[in-house]
This record gives C-alpha cells, structure tokens and sequence, in this order.
C-alpha cells in the first residue's frame, strides 16, 4: 500500500505548478439556523430559493430530508416513501453482515426487486433534525472565566442535563445540547430517532468501492459511492423498532432529483453532519499535530495495514471477515498523509504565526492584559503536553491497535461485575450478555493475523523513548528475552480472549472466584499495563495542560472576535452538527488534466481482474460495450463522479449535494488528496469536495440493477 509508486504519486501532484481558475470556493460550513445571514452571498452565486426553505422555525424546512445516518454519516430523503441515499462505505458494515460465503452482497450487491425483499439492518438508525434552539444564555450565564475549569465543566454539565429533562417532549425526541466556538455559544439539536431501515440497493464492490484505498482521497475518481435504504415508521408515521407490519415512513420533506447534469461554475450546496474540524488552532497546535499526532498514526496503522493487506489478498474467507474495519483503519491513515502534505506544502504554521503576529499587534495596547498573554499562555501549554500527547497517540495506536488487548477492556467490566455483591444467578445473567456482545467481535476475528499484527506493533511501541513505554511493559518484554513471537505465542495460546471458545467456556461457567484467571490472563495484563499508565501516570499530567489550553483556546476565539471583526471567525467548528456548505463546480489542475466531471469511459479502462479494487462487474461492462445508457447519457457515456468546492469533512459522507433549487444533483463521499488539510485549514485553491453524480446512481439503479422500480417513487426534474 505505502509502496513507491503510490509515493511517487503523492509528491507528484504538489511539484506541479497549479493553474488556478476561477474559484469562488467559500470556506465555511454553517449552521442552518444563521444561514440567513449568508443569503446575499449565496444568491450571488447562485442560490436560486429563499434561505427560509432550507431551514426555518416553523419546521417545513429542507433539514426534514437530511438525516444522521448510523451515526456517524449523512443521508437523505429521495421519495414521499422513506427512501434514503447515502454512500457504499457508510452502508458497508451493514452490507457485510447481511452477507455470507454463499450470498456475498460485497462481490454481487444486492438489489431488492420489491419491497418484500428489503432487508432490515439490526442496530442501523437513523436521526431527523427537526429544530435547532440558541440556548448559549442558560448554559454559560455567570460563568466568570476564572472559575477552574472542572469546576465550570461540572456546571455546564449540569445545565445541559437540566435542559435535556425540560426539553424531553415525549419518547421519540431527543436533544443534544453541545458547545459551538469553543463553548462560547451552546445549541439544542431536537431530533428524531428512526430504528427500523432496511436495505434496499447495495451495489457490488467494483461500483460501490471501484478504486478503494489505491484511489481513496483522490481525484480523478470513478467511484459509485452509493446505496439506497429505506426506513420505516409504525401504522401513525412514528418512528418505532423494526417489525414486518411497519409501513414506510412519509417524510416531512424529500428532494425532488435533477437530472438535467452539471456544469462548471454550477452554484452547489451540501448540507449534512460534519464531524469535526480545528480550524482556529494556533501554530503551536497546528505543530503537534503535523509533527506528532499524524506521524504516529501513520507509522502505526502502516505496520498493521500491511499484514492485514497480505492476508486479505490471498484469503477470501479473510477479506470478508476484515474488509469493513480495514476500509475505517486505511482511510484515517491515508487523510492523514495528505493533511501533513498539504500542511507542509502550504506552510500553514507560517500562516498561523502570520495571523498570531497580526494579533498580538491588535492586543498591544489592549487594556485586557489577559488578550496580550494569550498566545504565550497556549504556547506554553500546548508545547508542556506535546510528550502526553505522544505516549497517548503510541498506546492508542499501537497497543490498543491491536484487536485481542483492545477486546480486553471486556475484563475490567467481568472484574467490576465480581466486585459487586450481585449474587451467582445474576453474575451468570450477566455474563450471558456480555458473551452475546461479544458475538460480534468473534464473528470477524481472526487470532492468527492478530497475532501478527501484535509482533508488528509490539516492537513498534518498545522501541519509543522512556516516558512512552510503560514500565512493566519494558520488564515482561524482558521476562519474553524481547522476543514479540515468544510473547505473542504466549498471548495468544493461553489468553482467554484469543479464543472464542475459550472465552465462552469461561463465561458460561465463572463465578466471583474466578478473578484470578482474568487478572493472570496475558492479554488482559497488557491492557492492564499499558492503560494504567496512561490512566495514572500520563492523563493526570496532560489534563493539566489541557485544561488550561481549552481556557485560552476558548479565550482566543472570542479575543478574535473581538478586535478582529473583519475576519473573525464566521462559523463554528464541526461538531457532528447540522450544516451548510456552498461553492461551486470546479475543475482541478492535476497532470491528468483540468477538468469537473469523470465518466464510465474513464472507468472501463482502468479494469484489472488481478487486482480486488479494480475489478469491473461483467454486466457493467456489458452495458458498456452495447451503449446501453438509456436516458443516463451524456455525450455518449454516463458521467460518474464530480468535484466542487464546498467545505466538507468527516461525516459529510452520503450528504446530499444540491443545486440553487434545493434538487439533488448528487451524493457527496469524499475530498481531493491536496485539500484534505481543510480541516485545519481551508484554500480555495485546492480543496475540492467528491461527489457521486446522481446520474450514474439512476443509472446503476435501472440499468445495472433492473431495479427501476425505485425511480417511480422518485421525483425526477429535467
Ligand atoms: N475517504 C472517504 C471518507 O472519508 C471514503 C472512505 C471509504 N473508502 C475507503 N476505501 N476506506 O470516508
Ligand atoms: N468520506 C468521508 C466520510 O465518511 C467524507 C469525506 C471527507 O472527509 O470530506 O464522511
């Protein structure tokens, strides 16, 4: 993976000169119930409806289409019958479950001819924003900034429950109530909870995955990053938990599609649940995180991709059981790659120093001497926690990387539960449960791979310097003659956790006696090890730091604020919250060429059946060579993915892209490797969002799938 070529690749794109076209990129993602205040701006460009009917309070707004999907994606409603896009990736651990060696959704898809054939996805919700409350005034009233700040955290937390109870309507509604720039303002969130969803579309890998990590995070792209689900409500339209009688939900609202194409300069919208975003760090922080924090999470995840990777390529049964925690592992440790290129290439700690400079000028004669102490305040901090933040990064990575000693955390939960005085039937109620839970981690694990990952990552983690290794760790790998395949054999043949039979076994017969085969467990004592001293010896020192640096980062941006109003900052960080980011179509310059849109013929070339990621269906080739496009071509071929300049991150997965009508025109699913720095630091110059064109979706659907159905649900415009 982390192999030359791909190298030769990365580097390559930066030594070009950029031609810059023109870019009305607009850095930002915003909150739906301040958009007002964007209105101008975004009708300038483009927007061609009332900001009132993305969102507004009387709750008829466009924020009724989007939902939270799973959690940590975005999706969005596409029929009055409770049909929702969102992407393959965020779809694919669901994809993976329903699937076995003899019905493989990964290698064929899955394409429900009716609604009888829709599968539900257990543990699958999705949320509904439904109103979005300023509630900064109770939250932070009378919180003097020289309160300590366990003390003001206590009282926030307070607060928040409070508000929470007053706010809880009845058993659908939930309110999540979290801080926005750096906790000088708090929102409530009031939303819906949907349990019933079903799978409805999954295409097969080589549409849904075309490319995986080899084009991941990069443009130009084919990818067919979709899937389509559906959720259902009880017989009044309620959310309720999955049963066969539920009837498909009526949504509030749904976006009609547009199906007339893209075209450069295009006003586009993408309004989804960003995750998170550091756009106000100072250099200091920007420092730690180019040359600490990102640089451990590549070396580590590197050891651990390339065995995982040997084993996947030659053991189907293995890909299987492997393929959706690979894809979350490779593609944090692929954005972070290009986020220290960008950060490097772009000399963001410059910028920032620049920025700093310019503030301590405006502060200068400042009659707040606390505004002037600021930056050397967060200085000093954030430089004192750079070693925490090391050995934390290497324990979490490395040891905790790998998946018996992570799994392990199970023990401290079987200890506290023989530390109780519950008696032996509901000690062994107990454990029944916990060794259901544990199903799931046994059902895609395999001890052997692990066991090689543990002799990658355990030298990797010994050879770091004093303060970072645990004490006892350095004396059992001595008691092992520091030998990782000594160590691991004695891990993995007599651990507990190593062996769901063992593990159950153990758990179908324990009793309050039985603490001493946990505390003698070689897996368990690692975990013990290794997090007792992050917990005892390491937090304790960090939290000192950064208590203060959450003080001062809080302080900085309201200072910014303050005496800077021209450029302050205009939107708050990500949070998981609802947004709206907007820009236009726009090519990028890159040796491959300048353009916005990729098609099928840029696709069907590229097929490798020696290679998994490049490997192209039949039937998609099929339809290739008879030009059987339908109404989905363009110019002779079907466009597939396409770029624009809208901030996204993290969470923006299956967003809805929208033109100035508020029609979908596509499904947002990832960002350009030159721009992945945007969560730190946003250029116009070089971030680029991805989307898959609805276009190529409709046309997966009818054309590839027979699945046509679907689109009668759908409201399509031209
Ligand atoms: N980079 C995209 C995102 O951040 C897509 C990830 C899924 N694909 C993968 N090969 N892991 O989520
Ligand atoms: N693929 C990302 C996700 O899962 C979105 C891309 C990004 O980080 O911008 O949310």
């Amino acid at each position: 993976m982390w192999n030359s070529k791909f190298t030769a690749l990365l580097f390559g794109f930066f030594s070009l000169p950029l031609t810059l076209t023109t870019l009305c990129a607009k850095e930002g993602m915003y909150q739906p119930s301040k958009i007002k205040s964007r209105e101008a701006e975004m009708k300038r460009m483009g927007l061609k409806i009332p900001v009132e009917q993305l969102y507004n309070e009387n709750g008829t707004g466009l924020n009724n289409a989007v939902v939270l999907f799973g959690g940590g994606c975005t999706g969005e409603f596409v029929s009055p019958q409770g049909l929702i896009f969102t992407n393959h990736h965020c779809a694919y651990s669901y994809g993976q479950s329903l699937s076995t060696k003899e019905q493989n959704y990964l290698e064929n898809g899955f394409f429900a001819k009716s609604r009888a054939e829709e599968l539900p996805c257990p543990g699958l919700t999705v949320q509904v924003v439904r109103k979005l409350e300023d509630v900064t005034g109770y939250i932070t009233s009378n919180l003097a900034d020289t309160l300590p700040e366990a003390e003001r955290n206590r009282i926030i937390k307070e607060r928040i429950e409070n508000l929470t109870r007053a706010y809880h309507r009845n058993q659908h509604t939930e309110v999540d109530i979290r801080p926005f720039y750096e906790g000088n303002e708090y929102w409530a969130t009031i939303k819906e909870t949907y349990k019933d969803v079903r799978m409805v579309i999954f295409p097969p890998d080589g549409i849904g995955k075309f490319g995986a990590d080899t084009d991941n995070w990069m443009w130009p792209r084919e990818s067919g990053d979709f899937a389509v689900l559906r959720v259902y409500a009880d017989a009044n339209n309620n959310p309720a938990d999955y049963h066969p009688d539920n009837k498909p939900y009526r949504p509030v609202k749904y976006f009609p599609i547009n199906i007339s194409g893209v075209k450069e300069g295009d006003f586009t919208m993408v309004y989804g649940f960003p995750g998170r975003t550091t756009q106000y760090l100072s250099s200091f922080q920007v420092d730690q995180v180019q040359h600490i924090i990102d640089p451990i999470r590549i070396q580590a995840r590197t050891i651990k991709l390339d065995i995982w990777d040997k084993y996947m390529r030659n053991d189907k049964d293995i890909f299987l059981k492997y393929a959706s925690k690979q894809a979350s592992v490779a593609n944090g440790w692929k954005k972070w790659q290009g986020e220290v290129l960008g950060l490097q290439q772009n000399n963001v700690i410059r910028i920032k120093e620049q920025q700093e400079e310019r503030f301590m000028a405006q502060v200068a004669n400042s009659p707040d001497a606390g505004d002037r102490f600021l930056l050397t305040g967060l200085e000093a901090n954030v430089k004192g926690s750079n070693r925490h933040v090391a050995a934390i990064e290497y324990s979490r990575e490395a040891i905790l990387g790998i998946e018996a000693i992570q799994a392990s955390a199970v023990f401290n939960n079987i200890l506290g539960l023989f530390r109780t005085d519950a008696s032996q039937a509901q000690v062994t109620d107990s454990l029944q449960k916990i060794k259901k839970s544990l199903a799931g981690f046994y059902k895609n694990y395999l001890p052997h791979v692990d066991q090689t990952v543990f002799e990658g990552l355990i030298p990797y983690y010994m050879q770091q310097n004093d303060y970072v290794v645990a004490p006892q760790m350095k004396y059992l790998y001595s008691v092992y003659g520091r030998d990782a395949h000594k160590w691991s054999n004695s891990v993995y043949n007599n651990s507990l956790i190593t062996s769901s039979q063992r593990m159950y076994d153990f758990l179908d017969k324990a009793t309050k006696a039985d603490s001493f085969a946990i505390l003698g467990d070689p897996a368990y004592k690692l975990y013990y090890e290794v997090t007792s001293y992050v917990k005892n010896d390491i937090t304790p020192r960090l939290t000192v730091n950064s208590d203060k640096i959450n003080v001062l980062n809080r302080q900085y941006v309201r200072a910014q604020m303050k005496y800077n109003p021209a450029r302050k900052p205009l939107y708050p960080d990500a949070n998981s919250t609802l947004r709206i980011a907007y820009g236009n179509v726009a090519p990028i310059a890159q040796k491959e060429g300048n353009f916005f849109l990729t098609t099928l013929d840029m696709k069907i070339p590229r097929h490798n059946p020696e290679v998994d990621e490049f490997r192209i269906p039949q039937r998609l080739t099929d339809l290739y060579n008879r030009k059987d496009f339908g109404r989905w071509q363009q110019n002779n071929t079907v466009p597939v993915n396409f770029i624009a300049t809208n901030h996204t991150t993290g969470g923006n997965s299956g967003s809805p892209v929208l033109n100035g009508k508020g029609e979908l025109i596509g499904i947002n699913f990832d960002r350009i490797w030159q721009g992945t720095m945007s969560d730190i630091y946003f250029d116009e110059g070089f971030c680029r969002n991805i989307a898959v064109d609805v276009r190529y979706v409709l046309f997966i659907i009818e054309k590839y799938g027979q699945a046509g159905w679907l689109l009668k649900e759908m409201k399509l415009n031209k």
